[in-house]
């Protein structure tokens, strides 16, 4: 039974049971109504308590089902249905409502939460707005910026703030069920919210400021504005117009192709470390090594101190050792003002800094983030088969070296393994799992425990020069330099993939990182023979003047203070390589830039699909959407081009 009707005493439990998330799905909604039926017809039923089975509250509208049509009851009906109820009904709410899950218990007269409990509505991420009252029922339990926030932000609050603001009653000390019958016991009145007034807006200024700032963090993700207007409507319009206007919208938005492209993202994300070998038992990790203090390497001890685990940093001499010991200090400060470290003593008590490779000897996992230079990497993994337990594993965070060369100076290579992490590693939520040819399999699946337990998107990637995601970068970044040839100025390339939904620019971004680096490198792949003689320069030739972007004042672009501006001496040059190159300049739309640099990322995704190197065009979207600033309403470049080409 998906939803089970009980008797205790005079009261009913009506419990939802549909793992694993207690998405209300079609069996959710018709056990609902059923419920409604039977606990009205059985006259002796003083007042029913909603509770779910298994580790949360109803997380939402099943959203498997928004690809077909909508089937009744609808989840509109079944909340009324409750609301209108002649005897109260009590929502007793763990783990997570959300969506769905929290207008149904907004249709509820009364809510009790475990402490612990979190709830809020995500609709907005899926490029949606609430379906079920959300937008009507919210603002008659709480403020209208809350609500704004909530609606339009997507981002679920805790038990307390939600009973600070009026959206539950009691917060239980103890067990959750009872506190419930404890507060039916002293008697509990049917209160309908939608009876309620609307609370209204507190402060203008504070609601202009939370649109206006949602607004610009969206970027050309619709369904903010479209969630600010619904909500804005829902303050001022009868509540019979509001649901039905909230109920129009959220239909059509569930079509729409960013809605479509959120929910592809959604699934992928969640099934990206799906793989036999994530069953095997992990290795038990407790103590982690990193070597190298610079800012990667701070930013995976912090990552891993603020996750729980112990850490010891390893840098070559004293000032290094300090040097990356106060970028992790500084990282875990920074999260403790912004209140994500509730003792950070405690966090610091974990951390150990050393420069003898011997204190790594009760490491469980070893991460290097050394200097990307193979024979360094090779020293660094030899010395450390020296120190650690045979059954520690060793992680390398190289963004493009070979980690099969790498495993390969171990006599035991299976304890090998990749883990590339993005920068602010504390921050970005991609982990490519780099799989050499030799890795064990349980050193895979303690991999996939590690990045859940670091709060990482996993995804798995074979070996190659860049793995998944540097190789399509190095494709587009390729392209726009030769869109640069063929006649368009670095402002245009930018200015289109902003508009695209790109938080940034290609040229931007490469200003913003220093093109120094990349530029070393294109030295020494020239040097090996693994870039060709006829590459286009233009980026040479710009460190070759000292432009190595913001950090030296000029790049791309020139730099006045804080203002960005066009730069004559590159136009110069891109008009110089033009030329030399036998080319004439022509132009182009914005689309037609989006065009190439599109094509060239799935053109190169497909290569990485074709080679094995990731295992689906899911994963290559995933891993895009989270490490490369794709935008994710676009669904990734495989899916962006599926619906390009269909
Ligand atoms: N509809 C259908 N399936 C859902 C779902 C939903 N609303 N929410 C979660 N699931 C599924 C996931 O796909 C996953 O399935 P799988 O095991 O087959 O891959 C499973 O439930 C567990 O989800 P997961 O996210 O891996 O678990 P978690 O414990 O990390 O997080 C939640 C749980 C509920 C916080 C998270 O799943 C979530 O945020 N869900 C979406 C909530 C939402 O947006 N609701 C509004 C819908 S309009």
């Amino acid at each position: 039974m998906t939803v089970l009707v009980e008797r205790r005493g005079a009261y009913a439990i009506v419990t939802i049971d549909n793992p694993p998330v207690n998405a209300v799905s079609l069996a959710v909604r018709q056990g609902l109504m059923a419920a409604v039926a039977q606990t009205e017809a059985e006259k002796d039923i003083a007042a029913v308590v909603l509770s779910c089975a298994g580790r949360t509250f109803v997380a939402g509208a099943d959203v498997k089902e928004f690809d077909k049509p909508p089937v009744a009851p609808h989840l509109p009906d079944v909340i009324a249905a409750i609301e209108a109820a002649s005897k109260p009904w009590i929502a007793v709410i763990h783990g997570t409502a959300l969506g769905g899950g929290l207008e149904l218990a907004m249709g509820c007269h009364h809510r009790v939460a475990d402490a612990t409990a979190r709830m809020g509505l995500p609709e907005v991420t899926l490029g949606l707005i609430p379906g079920a009252g959300g937008t009507v029922r919210l603002p008659r339990l709480v403020d209208a910026e809350l609500a704004l926030t909530m609606i339009a932000g997507g981002k679920p609050i805790s038990a307390q703030k939600a009973k600070d603001a009026g959206l539950i009653d009691v917060i239980a000390d103890g067990d959750l069920l009872q506190t419930a019958f404890d507060l039916v016991t002293r008697g509990v009145a049917c209160r309908p919210t939608l009876a309620m007034h609307v609370r209204g807006v507190t402060n203008d200024g504070a609601f202009e400021k939370i649109s206006s700032d949602l607004l610009r963090k969206a970027r050309g993700q619709h369904s903010v504005a479209v969630a600010i207007d619904a909500l804005k409507r829902a303050l001022i319009m009868p509540e019979a117009d509001a649901l039905a206007e909230e109920r129009a919208t959220f239909l059509e938005l569930k079509t729409s192709d960013q809605a479509r492209a959120l929910r592809h993202i959604f699934f992928a994300e969640r099934a990206s470390l799906v793989d036999p070998r994530a069953k095997l038992s992990p290795r038990p990790i407790e103590r982690i090594g990193v070597i190298g203090g610079g800012t990667m390497g701070a930013g995976i001890a912090s990552l891993c101190l603020m996750r729980g685990f112990a850490v010891t940093l390893i840098e070559r001499d004293m000032t290094s050792l300090q040097a990356g010991g106060e970028r992790v200090h500084t990282v875990l400060e920074a999260s403790s003002k912004r209140g994500l470290l509730p003792d950070l003593d405690a966090v610091l008590a974990r951390f150990r800094t050393a420069t003898d490779y011997a204190a790594l000897s009760d490491a469980d996992l070893v991460i290097e983030a050394v200097f990307e230079d193979m024979a360094v990497k090779k020293q660094v993994f030899t010395e450390l088969e020296k120190v650690t337990r045979p059954d520690a594993i060793l992680a390398t965070n190289t963004s493009y070296l070979d980690v099969n060369e790498i495993a390969s100076c171990l006599r035991d290579p299976s304890r090998a393994i990749g883990l590339h992490f993005f920068s602010p590693a504390h921050i970005m939520k991609l982990l490519e799992i780099v799989l050499p040819e030799s890795v064990a399999d349980d050193v895979v699946s303690t991999a996939v425990k590690l990045s859940k337990k670091l709060g990482k998107i996993g995804v798995f990637s074979g070996v190659c020069d860049g793995f998944i995601g540097n190789r399509i970068m190095s494709a587009y970044r390729t392209e726009a330099d030769r869109l640069l040839i063929d006649g368009a100025d670095p402002e245009q390339v930018d200015a289109a993939m902003r508009d695209y939904g790109f938080p940034i620019g290609v040229f931007e971004m490469q200003d913003l990182a220093g093109l120094d680096i990349a530029w070393a490198m294109r030295k020494r792949r020239l040097a090996e023979g693994k870039l060709s003689q006829g590459y286009i320069r233009i980026a040479d030739r710009l460190c070759e003047l000292g432009r190595f972007g913001r950090k030296s004042g000029a790049g791309w672009y020139d730099y006045d203070g804080t203002k960005v501006l066009p730069s004559g001496a590159v136009a110069t040059i891109i008009a110089e390589e033009r030329q030399a190159m036998g080319k004439t300049a022509v132009a182009f739309s914005n689309e037609e830039v989006m065009s190439r640099i599109l094509g060239a990322m799935h053109l190169e995704a497909q290569a990485v699909l074709a080679e094995g190197i990731a295992r689906s065009a899911q994963d290559i979207d995933v891993v895009m959407v989270n490490g490369y600033s794709f935008p994710r309403w676009k669904g990734g470049p495989m899916f962006a081009a599926q619906d390009r080409l269909s």
